[in-house]
């Protein structure tokens, strides 16, 4: 056994670091970005703006202006407060840290977003997945019998959920919300493309955060995701997070941006207004299956034996559009593909390849 070996925990020598695919040269479509970039006007004036920043001083991290347009913005409600992190995925790892207590156990729908198990796994908790129903819904029967067997520290539960889609019914995760024993955290990554979301009432519960991120509407290479909520936990949350996690260059990136969010919701009423396209033309297509969707991304299961999905995922490669294979991965995802909702152009292209593949 070589010193690293020795060192290391078991579980992270099993583990690869997280894949993030190659995609010179592709149309990109496999992690949920936005296609589309800001206005010259609005790059000029970012530019500007960080061009004024005193860079060799550390970020202040109270960082009132951007919690209070976060809040003003986001429709976090009065009484709330708001804690940023270096992309949501920060925020999954500050509050689990601050949940770790020994033998905790935090749970999950399953297949869900995989920081969740992740950082479960990093803090030393017991991850317990609940399984959704085979038409990738919520069992919350099944949900609520195991928080009252292993009386989970914390829940997660996106929604609308990755990589499903599926918008999960406001009632059930209601009632999830009322049963747990502890606390309760709805992501809500994808809100921006849904119908619902728990922020304007997460001061009715107790127990209960909403997490966010920008990351689905236009600015995925910012990194700031944040948490809303009853002070009484973000100030807990606060004392697990890194002191300097957002970046002045972030801060002063997302302040300019975010006084002209106008832009970004059109943007995001693009890709909307896009996503219909695409599940119609899904729906003409033979060989596949589309879940319900309410995010910038369709969940389609491929027809078919085993390694059907992975073959049209390779022709699509092929044809040098990228999106994202579960085969694999979690089995109820076999034969799943997920496709991230592009710019026009980028829709098409994704489907020619894709009915190509089928062929
Ligand atoms: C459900 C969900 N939560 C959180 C994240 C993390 O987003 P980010 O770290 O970019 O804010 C993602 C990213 O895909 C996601 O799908």
């Amino acid at each position: 056994m070589n010193i690293v070996q020795s060192v290391i925990r078991p579980e992270i020598l099993a583990m690869g670091a997280y894949p993030v695919a190659d995609a010179t040269g592709m149309v990109k479509l496999d992690v949920m970005e936005s296609p589309y970039t800001l206005p010259d006007w609005l790059a000029r004036e970012v530019g500007e703006a960080v061009a004024k920043l005193p860079l060799n001083r550390y970020p202040v991290p109270s960082l009132t202006r951007l919690r209070a347009l976060i809040a003003e913005k986001m429709g976090v409600p009065e009484g709330c407060e708001v804690l940023c992190g270096n992309g949501s995925d920060e925020c999954i790892q500050f509050i689990t840290a601050a949940c770790a207590r020994e033998g905790a156990v935090v749970m999950a729908p399953a297949p869900s977003f995989v920081m969740f198990q992740m950082h479960a796994l990093f803090y030393r908790l017991r991850f317990v997945p609940v399984p959704l129903r085979p038409d990738f819904s919520l069992d919350v029967d099944a949900f609520i019998a195991a928080m009252a067997l292993h009386k989970p520290a914390l829940v997660w539960l996106a929604y609308p959920n990755n990589p499903t889609g599926s918008p999960f019914s406001r009632t059930e995760v209601e009632r999830i919300v009322r049963a747990a024993p502890g606390l309760v955290v709805i992501d809500e990554a994808y809100q921006p493309f849904a119908t619902d979301s728990f922020m304007p009432r997460v001061a009715e519960y107790p127990n209960l955060v909403v997490m966010r991120t920008v990351s689905k509407i236009s600015l995925a290479g910012v990194r700031l995701g944040y948490v809303g909520g009853p002070a009484q936990w973000i100030r807990e949350f606060d004392k697990t997070r890194a002191p300097f996690n957002i970046s002045v260059l972030a801060e002063a990136v997302a302040i300019k941006i975010l006084e002209n969010k106008h832009v970004l919701d059109e943007q995001a009423a693009r890709v909307l207004a896009e996503r219909e396209v695409v599940r119609g033309a899904l729906a003409r297509m033979r060989g596949l299956t589309q879940y319900p969707t309410a995010a910038n991304f369709i969940c389609v299961r491929i027809e078919g034996g085993p390694g059907a999905g992975t073959a049209v995922f390779e022709s699509m490669k092929r044809q040098k559009v990228l999106v994202k294979n579960f085969s694999g991965g979690h089995p109820m995802l076999e034969n799943c593909l997920r496709l991230t909702i592009g710019a026009p152009d980028e829709n098409r292209a994704m489907l020619a390849a894709l009915e190509s593949a089928l062929r």
